[in-house]
């Protein structure tokens, strides 16, 4: 019986919750053969991009315990984790954990739609706006029909236990439509969530505790639009202003999330004074949990908008990342930062190299050709102080910061030749990678992940020759 059910959702709203504790009940009047009954919510807040780089947004710092590292298997969500975009979430009745992780395949992200089509009768696939009383009739219907089915097949039907189990499947069904009845839209918890942290009665707990209520809802991009039709947009952006830094964070955090692939929101937000706002605040002295939301905030602002990195470029915005560098207690930054630079030298590299420019709006290519971010990286002098971070112990910041020097090699190569602390930090990594690559192999690993490593030292070893 214990495993007989995982009833899967983000829950924050009591009636919901209500929801999953009745299918409890519910579970535990089901015959053992029922393996699992499961009601999954596939984030859908546009797949094709966010995914993707929501993950790469917040990948990057093992020790820190506000990123979720997605996987295939799942894993528990921490309290206060960003859950990037994409994801499969679920709140796991047994343990009461919140667990997310990776969709399938590649078709599982692109067809969210399809694959609700084909339910299978354990899994029961639901989006925000319709976990329908429909979809739940429809999965007990099949899974009192598969009851039926088995107990036939049994040598000794023991009918008194099938009437036992098949009378509380009524009375849950009757319980199931009514709480549907009640069950609020994402729409109207927004509006109540936005009224809490906009009210002048509320306290600082209760308006933190709606900001993270609502980092939840705007993942979705359409739920993120009705944010911003109901004004709540602005009034995180604001809320970056705030004198409580318990504030800020929050509404960074809120801010990121809704800009995240969002191009609708990334417009309304800059012309609300976002990027101006992000900056200030990472100019200024703040907590470490105060900039790296606003970090997160301001890289999804920036990412595949184009007049957005303009305005970032013109405001100053990458000397304000650079004086991140020489504050103390701010190194678990440094390789976002590195990141975000990346992406967005990335971004543009593919831009020029894509066959159909035809295709891309004209404004939009314009928008990019006066982007100038590796000139001003170069001019500022990040050659050195991203390939420096290559002292640092992770690999995972190692391998970031590889890629970061190969994308800049061609403009930095200057400043890496005359490097002597360069070219012996690479010598030095080189022999440690062989090293790794040596055990890699002798366990069997061909194609590991050292030895990627150890192949983008090479190549740059190559290329400052
Ligand atoms: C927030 O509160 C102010 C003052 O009560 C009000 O004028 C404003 O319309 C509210 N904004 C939103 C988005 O609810
Ligand atoms: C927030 O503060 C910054 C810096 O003081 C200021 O430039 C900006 O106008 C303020 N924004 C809002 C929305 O209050």
């Amino acid at each position: 019986m214990s495993h007989c059910i995982r009833l899967l959702s983000i829950a924050a709203n009591l009636n919901l919750l209500i929801l999953l504790l009745s299918a409890v009940c519910f579970c535990s009047c089901l015959s053992d053969r029922i393996p699992e009954f499961a009601l999954t919510k596939t984030e859908e807040s546009d797949l094709e991009e966010t995914g993707k780089e929501s993950v790469a947004e917040d990948d990057l710092d093992p020790e820190d315990l506000e990123v979720f590292y997605p996987t295939h298997q799942w894993q528990i969500v921490q309290t206060g984790q960003a859950v990037p975009a994409g994801l499969h979430v679920r709140l796991n009745l047994q343990t009461g954990e919140r667990e997310a992780r990776l969709p399938d395949d590649k078709n599982e992200k692109s067809d969210v739609k399809d694959q609700r089509k084909k339910k299978r009768l354990d899994k029961l696939d639901i989006n925000s706006n319709s976990y329908t009383s429909q979809e739940l009739k429809e999965a007990l219907a099949k899974m009192k029909k598969k009851e039926k089915t088995e107990s036939k097949r049994e040598q000794k039907p023991n009918l008194e236990d099938v009437r036992q189990r098949f009378r509380p499947i009524e009375e849950l069904k009757k319980e199931f439509e009514e709480l549907n009845m009640r069950i609020e839209t994402d729409f109207e918890v927004m509006v109540k969530l936005i009224k809490k942290f906009n009210s002048s009665t509320s306290s600082l707990d209760e308006k933190v505790a709606a900001l993270y209520d609502l980092e939840y809802y705007v993942h979705q991009v359409d739920n993120a639009k009705d944010f911003l039709s109901l004004g709540g947009l602005q009034l995180v952006i604001n809320g970056l202003n705030s004198t409580e830094h318990v504030l800020k964070e929050h509404a960074a955090f809120v801010l990121g999330a809704a800009l995240s692939s969002n191009p609708k929101v990334q417009v309304e937000a800059i012309e609300g004074g976002a990027l101006q706002n992000l900056l200030h605040v990472l100019a200024t002295e703040q907590p470490l949990a105060v900039k790296k939301k606003a970090l997160f905030a301001l890289s999804s602002m920036l990412r595949h908008f184009p007049y957005a990195q303009l305005q970032f470029l013109k405001l100053g915005g990458l000397q304000v990342l650079r004086s991140l560098f020489r504050e103390k207690g701010m190194e678990t930054l440094y390789v976002r930062v590195v990141t975000l630079l990346y992406d967005l030298i990335v971004e543009k590299m593919l831009l020029d190299d894509s066959q159909d420019k035809e295709d891309q709006m004209e404004e939009r290519v314009q928008q990019y050709s006066q982007v100038n971010l590796v000139p001003a990286v170069v001019e500022q002098g990040w050659c050195v102080t991203i390939s420096n971070l290559l002292a640092l112990p992770e690999h995972d910041t190692r391998e970031k910061v590889l890629q970061t020097v190969r994308v800049l090699m061609a403009a930095c190569r200057d400043r890496y030749r005359g490097d002597h602390a360069l070219s012996t930090t690479l010598s030095v990594l080189r022999t440690e990678y062989e090293e790794l690559v040596a055990e890699e192999q002798r366990e069997g690993d061909k194609d590991g992940y050292f030895k990627e490593l150890l192949s983008s030292i090479n190549t740059i070893i190559q290329e400052l020759r």
